[in-house]
This record gives C-alpha cells, sequence and structure tokens, in this order.
C-alpha cells in the first residue's frame, strides 16, 4: 500500500477553536477522518507538532515514504532548518495552507519552504489537503 506522511505544524492542533473565520470550523481530527475516509487505499502517517525539531524529524522519517503533505504553520515563513529537512528529501512534497495566505497580511506571502516542495496549495481549506493527496497518487501512478 502507498504511504503518505501529512505533516502539520505549529497552532494546528488548535483548528476550530483558532480564528475559524480564517481557518474553517473543522479541527484536525475533522480532517484527519476526511482523509481517512477518501483514500482507504493509502496508508496515512498523519501528524501534528508545536516543536520545530521533532518536525524535522517527522520529515526525515518521511523520506522512506511515497510523499508528504506539509503544512508548517508560521514556520513557513521563516524556518530554514524545515526548509533544510525538506531539501533532503527525495519524495514528492506538497506544502498546504488552509487560508490564502497571499490575501493576508505582508508577511505571510513569503514562503521559505516553497523552493523545497513540489507544490503548494493555499485557500482552499481542508480541500486543499485532497487536492495534495490526488496530487501525490498521481505521481505516483496510483491516481
Ligand atoms: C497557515 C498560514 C500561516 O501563515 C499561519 O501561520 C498558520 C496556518 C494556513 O494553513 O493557512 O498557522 O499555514
Amino acid at each position: 500500500m502507498i504511504g503518505i506522511f501529512v505533516l502539520n505544524g505549529v497552532n494546528l492542533g488548535t483548528l476550530g477553536q483558532r480564528r475559524p473565520e480564517v481557518y474553517g470550523t473543522l479541527t484536525l481530527n475533522d480532517i484527519e477522518n476526511l482523509l481517512r475516509e477518501e483514500f482507504t487505499d493509502v496508508d496515512l502517517e498523519f501528524r501534528q507538532t508545536d516543536y520545530e525539531g521533532e518536525m524535522v524529524g517527522f520529515v526525515r522519517e518521511a523520506r522512506e515514504s511515497d510523499g508528504l503533505i506539509i503544512n508548517p504553520g508560521a514556520w513557513t515563513h521563516y524556518s530554514y532548518a524545515l526548509h533544510d529537512a525538506l531539501e533532503a528529501v527525495d519524495i514528492p512534497k506538497v506544502e498546504v495552507h488552509l487560508s490564502n495566505v497571499h490575501a493576508r497580511e505582508e508577511w505571510r506571502r513569503y514562503s521559505v519552504i516553497s523552493p523545497a516542495v513540489d507544490a503548494v496549495v493555499a485557500g482552499m481549506g481542508a480541500d486543499g489537503y485532497v487536492a495534495a493527496l490526488r496530487f501525490i497518487l498521481s505521481r505516483s501512478g496510483e491516481g
């Protein structure tokens, strides 16, 4: 079975309560369930952490898998450590943002992560994770 890591970074554990007008009302658990229901043939490794070093470890672990989806939260905008970890992992990688980061504060427009991934999805809410998963499946010939 194809294995895909879905990694969520800092503050994403509070989805559902945190600024629902921006990030929606679904919790991270709801998003996980939605993906598990839609992609029954995929072995999903769904994780969240507020610790940057732990996230770097998750990215390294994903090396053996068929693809990686990452919503880095605010690390998107400044974590060179996460950029370097992603750059070193040679599997299909997609950066996902629930909100349209380009329509918000100026500092959210820039991602230090994007140069290290294959594709970026922003502004589609939870559907962005679905789109990212479909992209990885089609890349690996399973879609
Ligand atoms: C986010 C956008 C980031 O700017 C923000 O810091 C987040 C969530 C998103 O999913 O829209 O924590 O990655």
